[in-house]
C-alpha cells in the first residue's frame, strides 16, 4: 500500500537548532543501530520507522555497521526509503557514521582517509542516496593524524556526499581539537553523538559545556540505556529483549542492586505519571547540550511511549533530587 504520511506530522514533536547551525531536528531522533537488521521482520522495520515519521520525527541515525549482519540495516532502510519515504527525502535527515570494523584487512576500520570515503560510498549505495545529511566519524582513531580524518569529512562536504559533519565517541579535548581542525579547513562541526543516559554520565564532566560553547549541537544515544533506564526488566528477562536477542548488555547486569535503583526510579516516573522510558528521556533532554535524543525502540508501541517524553513537563528540582541517588554513573558495569 502506498505510504501518505500525516497531514499533521509536523504538529507532533518539537524542533531544536542545532548547536549554532541552520538545521533543527527533532528532540527525539530514532536510530537504526538495533533492530533493523536481517534479524528482523522488514515489515515491523517500516511499521516502526514510518510512524517515527508520522509523529514529526524527521531524523534517522545509522552507521556502516549497522545490522547484523553489518551493512544490513542500511540496505533495510534503503528499501524503505525506495517503497514509501522516496518522496519525502527533503523532509528527511538521514545519518551515517564509519569508525568501527567493517570489512576485513587494514582500511575497514578506524580514521583513515581510505576507509571513511570508501566506507561513505558504500554506504549510500547500500541506501541507494546521492547523499546523507550527517556523515559521522564514529570514534576518535590514535593511531591517525586528526588532520587527516577531518580532511576526509571535509571532503565528504566538498564532493556533496555529506551536506553536514559530525564526530562520536570523542573527549572533550579530542572534540576541541577536531573542531579547530575543521574550521580551519573552513568547515563546522554539526554535531557530536556521545552516549548519555541515567547510567552513563560522563558528557557531564566538560563535554556537553564544551559543545555549548562551541556552537556544536549534541544528539545522545542509548539514552534508555538500551533499555535499562526502562521498566523493561523490573519483572524478569523478556524472551524478545535486547539482553536476551542481541550481545551488548549480558544477564549479570540486570542485579540486585541494579533493581533496586530501577526500581525506584520507575516510582518517581509513576509518581509524575510517567513511564520509566519517558522519565529518562526527560531528564536526558534537561541538560542545554542535547539537541536530540536519539532512541532505539523494537516496536511501534515502544516508540510512541518513548515519543511522549518530548511534550513532558520539565522535572521539578525535587524530582531531580529524588533521582540523583539512582543516576548511578556505571550502576550497571562499565560501558564498552
Ligand atoms: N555513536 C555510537 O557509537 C552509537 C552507539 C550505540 C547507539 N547509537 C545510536 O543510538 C541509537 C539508539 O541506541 P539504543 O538502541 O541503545 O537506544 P536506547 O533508546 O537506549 O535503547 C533502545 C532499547 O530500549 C528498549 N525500549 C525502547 N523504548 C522503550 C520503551 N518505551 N519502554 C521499554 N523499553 C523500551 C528496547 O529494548 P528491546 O529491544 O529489549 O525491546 C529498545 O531496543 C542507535 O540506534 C544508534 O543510532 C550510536
Amino acid at each position: 500500500m502506498t505510504f501518505d504520511a500525516a497531514m499533521n506530522r509536523y504538529d507532533s514533536i518539537p524542533y531544536r537548532r542545532c548547536g549554532r547551525s541552520g538545521l533543527l531536528l527533532p528532540r527525539i531522533s530514532l536510530g537504526l543501530w538495533n533492530n533493523f537488521g536481517d534479524d528482523r521482520d522488514l515489515s515491523v522495520q517500516r511499521d516502526i520507522v514510518l510512524r517515527a515519521f508520522d509523529l514529526g520525527v524527521t531524523h534517522i541515525d545509522l552507521a556502516n555497521n549497522y545490522g547484523p549482519p553489518p551493512g544490513s540495516a542500511e540496505r533495510n532502510f534503503g528499501k524503505i526509503l525506495t517503497s514509501d519515504l522516496h518522496p519525502y527525502r527533503d523532509e528527511l535527515i538521514i545519518s551515517s557514521k564509519a569508525g568501527f570494523d567493517m570489512w576485513e584487512g587494514p582500511y575497514g576500520e578506524w580514521g583513515s582517509r581510505k576507509y571513511l570515503l570508501a566506507s561513505l560510498d558504500q554506504s549510500l549505495s547500500r541506501m541507494g542516496l546521492d547523499y546523507v545529511d550527517i556523515f559521522y566519524s564514529h570514534r576518535f582513531d590514535p593511531d591517525t593524524p586528526l588532520e587527516e580524518t577531518m580532511g576526509a569529512l571535509a571532503h565528504a562536504i566538498h564532493s556533496g556526499k555529506a551536506l553536514y559533519v559530525g564526530i562520536s565517541n570523542y573527549d572533550e579535548q579530542q572534540t576541541r581539537r577536531a573542531y579547530d581542525i575543521l574550521k580551519d579547513m573552513g568547515v563546522t562541526l554539526l554535531i557530536h553523538q556521545p552516549r548519555y543516559n541515567l547510567f552513563d554520565r560522563r558528557p557531564e564532566d566538560g563535554l556537553f559545556d564544551a559543545l555549548v560553547e562551541l556552537g556544536v549541537g549534541g544528539i545522545v544515544y542509548s539514552p534508555l540505556a538500551q533499555g535499562l533506564a526502562t521498566d523493561r526488566y523490573l519483572n524478569g528477562i523478556p524472551a524478545d529483549s535486547r539482553v536476551r536477542t542481541a550481545h551488548w548488555i549480558e544477564e549479570e547486569r540486570i542485579n540486585d542492586e541494579y533493581l533496586e535503583h530501577a526500581r525506584a526510579l520507575n516510582d518517581i516516573a509513576i509518581e509524575r505519571g510517567q513511564t520509566l522510558a519517558q522519565m529518562a528521556l526527560t531528564w536526558t533532554m534537561r541538560h542545554p547540550g542535547v539537541t536530540s535524543a536519539l532512541i532505539g525502540a523494537s516496536s511501534v508501541a515502544q516508540l510512541e511511549d518513548s515519543l511522549k517524553a518530548a511534550h513532558a513537563e520539565p522535572l521539578t528540582d525535587d524530582e531531580l533530587a529524588a533521582i540523583e541517588p539512582h543516576a548511578i554513573h556505571q550502576l550497571v558495569g562499565p560501558w564498552s
